[in-house]
């Protein structure tokens, strides 16, 4: 399986927390968000730069710069969004696509309702973010979303994965690469991940 888990103990410590079905929304939102401001710091370790040079007070010297064009940050609505304050701390200048997909409850097919990329994702890293990667039915539309628009070089960033998920990310899209804190045990028979945390976009907005 092409998949990376980061297991940061700070990032193992929150998401214990948010696993606790008694953590209020409030410290979900706020853990949730943490946790996408630690995973951008992992996530960004391969970036490229390229060397400037800096007139510090005192004298010139050498420093570094991220090369090439602002990276795009995609949500997939809504659950994305609860780490995206987080990671927008962390890259404050990245440009911002949203891509809203809603999971059948039923049939457990993705359902896209909204798109919106910046120019020029050809050019550009894109981080695809969504805390939950179940079936892979979401990542997988939200992937086929941005390479039709040209994107080439994505990473897939979720905070709990169901083994089901990334087998599924990774037959369809194999230049992919997956990152999450924790690789759980299997989906259940309603497919939910197990134990995961529930359904992340009611307790991060709070509609149950
Ligand atoms: C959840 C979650 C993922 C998706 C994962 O969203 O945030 O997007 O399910 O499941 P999958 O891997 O089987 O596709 P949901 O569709 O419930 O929408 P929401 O974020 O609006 O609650
Ligand atoms: N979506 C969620 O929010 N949680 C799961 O466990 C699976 C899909």
């Amino acid at each position: 399986m092409n998949v990376k888990i980061l297991d940061h103990p700070l990032l193992l410590h929150k998401l214990t927390q948010i696993r606790d079905e008694q953590a209020s929304t409030v410290k979900f939102r706020q853990m949730i968000n943490e946790i996408g401001g630690l995973m951008a710091y992992e996530i960004t370790r391969d970036l490229p730069v390229r060397e400037v040079v800096v007139k510090t007070p005192v004298t010139k010297t050498t420093g570094y710069t991220i090369e090439g064009k602002k990276m795009v940050i995609v949500p997939i609505l809504r659950a994305g969004l609860g780490m995206m304050d987080g990671i927008l701390q962390m890259i404050p200048a990245a440009r911002i696509g949203h891509v809203g997909i809603a999971r059948d409850e039923t049939t457990l097919q993705p359902h896209e309702y909204y798109a919106k990329f910046p120019e020029g994702l050809d050019a550009r890293e894109i981080f695809i973010v969504d805390p939950m990667l179940a079936t892979g039915g979401s990542a997988n539309a939200a992937i086929d979303a941005v390479k039709k628009r040209g994107a080439k070089r994505i990473k897939l960033i979720c905070l709990v994965g169901a083994p089901e998920g990334v087998i599924a990310v990774n037959a369809a899209h194999p230049d992919v690469d997956i990152f999450l804190v924790s690789l759980d045990e299997k989906l259940n028979e309603k497919g939910y991940i197990v134990p995961g945390l529930g359904d992340a976009g009611d307790r991060i907005f709070g509609t149950k």
